[in-house]
């Protein structure tokens, strides 16, 4: 239903239980009828103006996020950039294609109809990017900001704030270069549950501290620096949880302790799984719960060599951290 129509119903209603609750405190039946019936009256007010409350704190949190403005700036763009970019446009391609694959045409479905209207728009030049500038875009990979500044959801941002500046505009100029698809998806909105869920903060918010300096990756080679870096951009945590040693989200396909299995393998073992999809044991990995080949696609064997470099770093038992 409708965010607006929603919230008027609940202010009717708690209205309504709040004269009622008045009007049953005063009636001339017995003291106890007529106390039960205020305070049952009552308590159903202040339900609804609990709910009222979530919610505009919810739509104060979506509307007017801490956002600083879009740098400004043009990229040049050269053929090297723009291969770069392709492959990390495969990271994207789980939740902003048709397809799961390029180009990045718009997601199919909504993802959380109870939530709201929420699709993956159209990233390719047929859809609203047409409308934005380089910096607008940046700010929203790696900021979580819409070019109206109001915040955006469920797009995971966390993972791509450190992503470099030669990375995300390497990004940005090959979403440009991609061929324009016309689909439009609908524009985000909100129900109330998806507002009250956004007000206590539980549902991915994405805005993230505005980037004040420049920023650069680590070297490339396979450290365990890199492997860190690569590995936040691509989401392995969300599956496979926090400190990497097994998912615990119900929302996402549960990932298995990475920091246990890759103590078995070598570097090589796990290179030829990412391209392959083929485990050292022969296991084929399932493509629907581990996306390994959008990694195969994003990653050069070296820095899927950092990442494994980067996994094995981690202490197997004891403290977990992230
Ligand atoms: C987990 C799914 C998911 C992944 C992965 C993802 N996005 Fe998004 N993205 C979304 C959703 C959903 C929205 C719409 C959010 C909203 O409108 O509040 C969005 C919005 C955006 C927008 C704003 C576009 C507009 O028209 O409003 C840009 C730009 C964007 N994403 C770029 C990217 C890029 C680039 C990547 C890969 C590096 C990426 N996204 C990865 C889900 C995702
Ligand atoms: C969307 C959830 C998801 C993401 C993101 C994800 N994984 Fe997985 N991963 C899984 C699931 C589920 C399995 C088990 C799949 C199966 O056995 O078919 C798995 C299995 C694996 C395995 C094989 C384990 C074995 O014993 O064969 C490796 C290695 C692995 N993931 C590494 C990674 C790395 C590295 C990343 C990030 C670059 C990553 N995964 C991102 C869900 C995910």
């Amino acid at each position: 239903m409708n965010l607006t129509i929603s919230i008027v119903i609940v202010i009717t209603l708690s209205s309504l239980f709040g004269w009622l609750a008045v009007r049953a405190g005063q009636a001339k039946s017995r003291p106890a009828v007529r106390w039960v019936g205020a305070g049952l009256a009552g308590l159903l007010a202040v339900l609804g103006v609990f709910v009222i409350g979530l919610a505009l704190t919810g739509l104060f949190r979506f509307y007017l996020p801490a956002a600083a403005p879009a740098p400004e700036l043009l990229i040049e763009g050269s053929p090297a950039q723009i291969a770069r970019g392709e492959r990390l446009a495969y990271l994207c391609a789980s939740c902003h294609s048709t397809a799961s694959n390029l180009p990045l045409d718009g997601s199919a479905e909504n993802f959380s109809p109870a939530i709201g209207t929420i699709y993956a728009p159209n990233l390719t030049p047929g859809g609203p990017l047409q409308h934005w500038s380089d910096g607008e875009i940046m700010r929203a990979i790696r900021e979580g900001v819409h070019q109206s500044g109001r915040a955006l959801v469920l797009m995971p941002s966390d993972q791509f704030h450190s992503m470099s500046d030669s990375d995300v505009q390497a990004l940005v100029v090959y979403l440009r270069t991609q061929p324009a698809v016309g689909r439009q998806t609908p524009a985000t909105e909100l129900t109330l549950l998806g507002a009250i869920l956004v007000g206590v903060g539980m549902f991915p918010y994405s805005p993230q501290p505005p980037i004040a300096g420049p920023v650069e990756a680590p070297p490339a080679g396979e450290t365990a620096a890199h492997g860190q870096y690569l590995l936040t951009m691509a989401g392995c945590r969300e599956c496979h949880g926090a400190d990497l040693r097994g998912g615990r989200s119900q929302f996402v396909p549960i990932g298995p302790n990475l920091l246990a299995i890759l103590a078995q393998w070598s570097a090589e073992e796990f290179v030829t799984t990412i391209r392959t999809g083929v485990d050292p044991y022969g296991h084929a990995l399932d493509p629907e719960t581990m996306p390994w080949p959008a990694y195969a696609a994003a990653f050069e064997d070296e820095e899927l060599a950092a990442i494994y470099t980067y996994i094995r770093t981690l202490p197997l038992t004891g403290e977990a951290t992230e």
